[in-house]
């Protein structure tokens, strides 16, 4: 994947019209305290299968308490989040862990490869922990998804000798060796700088566009506009929702227009 930017490639279809009615997430009434303190206060959220939703809001606004609300790495104390038709609040730490393994991918700000690991064990790790397939189709399956992030020749590299936009293009691959259902993405561009994190998000939209549904919290708006819809989180509710359309420099305008009238 050496031609990462074109305009083309940020018009995306719909996820209408690659998809059936059923949604990948529907999370309703989510309420989430720390100690005394609501930081969530009844958000509803539906993400359509195979949609990007981009998630914005001002710091401390709940972004990425959501998120985790979302993918079952915290416990709601109200409301319910629904992932493939699998209520995820009622589910016991293991029953969690197991779906989390199954249906979701992780990208953090940070990506959280094990240093002592070249990055094609990293990536192949995760399928191996799972069981899926043979070692050799592991594998296979983890150099085609470096292929497709442009670092296939770093296979035998250690995380301490790439690039940071090169370790977080392994960390997509290592989120995605699994064929999640889901990628939550939690500020996955934060650390980079603008060329790394467009090569970054040119691959996370290139696995949308493959079906792979995505939720990205994010403060860049350029980041933001490649999603199909924009949910502008403050004070722990949901403020306002963008939809995105038209040609890429509009859709950022747009966004920075909602980010302004939000008070982002
Ligand atoms: N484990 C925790 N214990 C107590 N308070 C927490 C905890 N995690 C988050 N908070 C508080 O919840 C609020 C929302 O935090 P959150 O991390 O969700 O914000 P955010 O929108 O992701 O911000 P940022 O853009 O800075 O990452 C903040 O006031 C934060 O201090
Ligand atoms: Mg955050």
């Amino acid at each position: 994947m050496d031609k990462l930017s074109t305009a083309e490639r940020t018009e995306q279809p719909g996820p209408a019209e690659r998809t059936g009615p059923a949604p990948a997430l529907v999370a309703t009434g989510i309420r989430k305290a720390y100690g005394d303190t609501e930081i969530l206060h009844g958000i509803d959220l539906t993400v359509a299968e195979g949609e990007f939703v981009a998630v914005m809001g001002p710091s401390g606004s709940g972004k990425s308490t959501l998120l985790h609300c979302l993918a079952g790495l915290d416990r709601v104390d109200a409301g319910s989040v629904r992932l493939a038709g699998i209520e995820l609040t009622g589910l016991s730490a293991d029953e969690l862990a197991d779906r989390r393994r199954e249906l979701m991918g992780f990208v953090f700000q940070q990506p959280t490869l094990l240093r002592d690991l070249t990055l094609l064990d990293n990536i192949v790790l995760t399928g191996a922990l799972d069981r899926i397939g043979t070692p050799a189709e592991r594998t296979a399956h983890a150099e085609a998804l470096m292929a497709r992030a442009g670092i296939a020749e770093l296979r035998d590299r250690m995380p301490g000798e790439v690039s940071g936009g090169q370790l977080q293009r392994a960390g997509v691959c290592r989120a995605l060796q699994r064929d999640p259902r889901i990628v939550y993405g939690d500020e996955p561009t934060g650390a980079l700088n603008s060329s790394a994190a467009r090569e970054v998000m040119d691959l996370l939209v290139e696995f949308n566009r493959d079906g792979t549904t995505l939720v990205v919290v994010t403060h860049d708006a350029a980041v933001a506009a490649r999603a199909h819809r924009v949910v502008f989180l403050r004070d722990g509710a949901v403020a306002e929702e963008l939809l995105l359309g038209g040609q890429p420099a509009e859709r950022v305008t747009d966004v920075v227009d909602a980010m302004r009238a939000v008070g982002v």
